[in-house]
């Protein structure tokens, strides 16, 4: 047992020497541990008291404590070293340039669908075509059976889509496959509150087909038109049609041709093809309302005719924009969303 003065007191420069060897406070503590710690050095003389009689042990407590709180003064001193040094390390990584210029904040764009849409609805709405809309969830009635398309009829298959499970386990819904089930709702509509003729909309909006390469995506866009009125003809869709490509493309040269074709629920029925770099491109398909849908919907079909037509709504983006991949519409990659005006 070292508890004579003169080996205590050499206790303090021992542990000044220890603590000042100590980078930091896991160390320190560990250092603390041979002096103080529960079988330290001065934990030891402390113990060894009770070995002194009664007249020496006052004296002998007296010198321990002397030098256990000198060893206490000189842990803290280090201790708050080790912390100050620290904090300084630490402020100096986060430290904050106040001079570097703000990241700004970025303006966001239209995307180039979008900007079709919108050029589509103000083209259209300069010559009295009101917007219309329906469910992207339609029913098999909507988009398939009113529009003159029955059970088992071939034009199912090629518009192959996503089925939405009814609760009971049916398959009465789907993804709509084209725009034009909104002609349907509409007309039904018009008819219920008694509109007045002409019904003259155009109906833009998502449809959804399990198809996808480079000119095909699983959901892309389409606008539907539709004028129902007592004398409506084919010539009225041609104007139409032409006066809006011209338009949208600013192209006073354009031309319009039509190509027999058929569709459920136009009679007669036609392709539409523009004039694109020296040929012909197919931009759509159109016809005059099947009187099947004017019975689904209860408009007379002697008195009334219309006509209606279907646009692809990416395809008339990439022509105008120069884009050979619809993908790139849904990849959301910045540098091409980047490059279409406001
Ligand atoms: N709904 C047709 C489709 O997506 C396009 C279409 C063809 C729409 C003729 C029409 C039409 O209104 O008259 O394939």
């Amino acid at each position: 047992m070292q508890n004579t003065n003169t080996s205590l007191s050499s206790l303090i420069p021992e542990a000044e020497r220890d603590f000042a060897a100590c980078a930091n406070i896991n160390d320190l503590e560990q250092a603390k541990a041979k002096y103080l710690g529960k079988s330290g050095a001065l934990t030891e003389a402390m113990k060894g008291l009770g070995k002194l009689s009664n007249e020496e042990r006052p004296a002998a407590g007296a010198a321990i404590n002397v030098v256990k709180q000198a060893v206490e003064a000189a842990l803290k001193v280090r201790r708050d070293a080790i912390l100050l040094a620290e904090q300084e390390k630490q402020l100096a990584g986060e430290s904050l340039d106040v001079t570097l210029p703000a990241r700004g904040q970025g303006k966001g764009g239209l995307h180039p669908v979008s900007l079709t849409l919108a050029r589509v609805e103000s083209l259209f709405h300069s010559i009295g075509f009101d917007v219309a809309e329906g469910p992207e969830i339609e029913s098999d009635f909507y988009n398939f059976t009113a529009l003159n398309i029955p059970d088992n009829h071939p034009a199912r298959a090629m518009h192959d889509t996503f089925y939405v499970d009814a609760a009971d386990g049916s398959l009465d819904y789907v993804l709509r496959t084209h725009t034009s089930p909104v002609q349907v709702h509409y007309m039904q509509d018009a008819m219920k509150n008694k509109t007045d003729m002409p019904l003259k909309i155009i109906a833009p909006g998502r449809v959804y087909r399990v198809d996808s390469d480079a000119t095909h995506s699983p959901m892309f866009h389409q606008v539907e038109g539709l004028w129902v009125d007592q004398n409506i003809s084919f010539a009225n869709l041609k104007g139409v049609v032409q006066d809006f490509l011209q338009r949208f493309f600013e192209r006073d040269d354009l031309q319009v041709r039509f190509r027999p074709s058929f569709f459920p629920f136009t009679e007669p029925s036609a392709e539409m093809d523009m004039s694109w770099n020296g040929g012909w491109l197919e931009i759509g398909g159109c016809g005059m309302v099947h009187p099947e849908v004017f019975k689904h919907v209860g408009i007379d079909a002697e008195k009334y005719r219309g006509f209606a037509f279907g646009l692809g709504i990416e395809r008339l983006t990439m022509l105008r924009y120069g884009v050979n991949d619809l993908r790139h519409f849904f990849n959301n990659d910045l540098r091409f969303l980047q490059q279409f005006g406001r």
